[in-house]
């Protein structure tokens, strides 16, 4: 089977996980040059504003990317037409099925690698010819299914005959390395990138990572089906407790109304929605993306090397 790298002609074979608000062309341009695969996120984006991000991300690298498509989007169709039209070469997929672009997508030559969170899907949309599937684990940031990591991909790579990229709770090279002894041809990261120089969020929303400890994340929206894994604040409370209540989705949806923009551009942490994954207690400094790529790359590589070790 194919590593990541091969496919996607990068240097390592990582994606940066697309991240609503905060992937903007010139960060995913930042990934892709220090050696993995940039991915400009679309979140609420329109079309206009896809196609701005995806122009600045062509003046500023020359080495591949893509987009991925938040299929929750109401411009889900708009972005599908335009990743087509600005030649984008590689496109993931989140929160939903992605059957009904496939084809067009694959007709144009683009790398297809939607994310899933149960082998159900995956081999559904494997039948539609996706290229890779990205098993993302509940102890991911941002939207969430229930398996976590460990247990999901080895089963997403029994049901497929394709390559798996395993995303979820990976930030250090053991992690990486235990992706790899699980069978995944490479990696997906994201809250590992919310502690380095490029990333443009506010610098509260870093900070506030780098002081998280392991169980400072929650899922909030479960009851509604929308399960989003954030870092414990005022706003993440007071959700829970509607939750709790057996609040309306209205009355839900009035608190996080702006959350992420108002985490990310603000820097408002206790009223914003500040997603971050289980890794971020793992994460104590800000530094270039390169770097965080080569230590994910080199600890990796380090631990698979020292396999001589006693088993028992
Ligand atoms: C702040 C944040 C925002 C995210 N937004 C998206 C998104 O818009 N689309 C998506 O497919 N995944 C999104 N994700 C998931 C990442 O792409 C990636 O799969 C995940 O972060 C990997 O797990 P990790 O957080 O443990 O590294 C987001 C993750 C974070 C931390």
């Amino acid at each position: 089977m194919k590593k990541l790298n091969e496919i996607l002609g990068t240097e390592f074979p990582f994606i940066q996980g697309g991240m609503a608000n905060i992937a903007t062309g010139e960060f995913a341009a930042a990934c892709s040059n220090a050696g993995a695969l940039g991915m400009i996120a679309t979140g609420g984006w329109d079309g206009d504003r896809l196609r701005q991000e995806i122009r600045r991300a062509k003046e500023l690298t020359d080495k591949p990317f893509g987009v991925n498509l938040m299929l929750m989007s109401p411009y889900a169709d708009d972005i599908a037409r335009i990743i087509l039209e600005e030649g984008v070469q590689v496109v993931t997929t989140g929160a939903g099925n992605p059957g009904k672009y496939i084809s067009a997508w694959k007709d144009a030559g683009i790398k297809v690698l939607p994310v899933v969170a149960a082998s159900v899907l995956a081999k559904r949309l494997v039948s539609l010819g996706v290229d890779a599937v990205i098993a993302e684990g509940t102890e991911s940031g941002g939207h969430v299914g229930e398996m976590t990591t460990m247990a999901l991909v080895p089963q997403v790579i029994d049901a497929v005959d394709v390559p798996v990229v395993a995303a979820g709770g990976i930030a250090d090279g053991r992690q990486a390395a235990a992706a790899f002894a699980l069978g995944a041809c490479g990696i997906q990261v994201g809250t590992c990138l919310l502690a380095s120089r490029e990333c443009p969020i506010h610098d509260n929303y870093k900070q506030a990572v780098l002081k998280a400890k392991d169980t400072d994340t929650v899922v909030t929206g479960r009851s509604v089906g929308g399960p989003v894994r954030v870092l414990k604040n005022k706003m993440a409370r007071e959700y829970l407790a509607l939750e709790k209540r057996g609040a309306t989705l209205e009355e839900l949806e009035h608190v996080t109304l702006g959350g992420l923009r108002r985490a990310v551009l603000e820097g408002d942490t206790e009223h914003g929605s500040v997603m971050s994954g289980q890794v971020a207690g793992m994460l104590h400094e800000i530094k270039p993306v390169r770097q965080i790529f080569e230590e994910l790359y080199s600890g990796g590589k380090a631990v698979l090397e020292a396999t001589g070790r006693e088993w028992l």
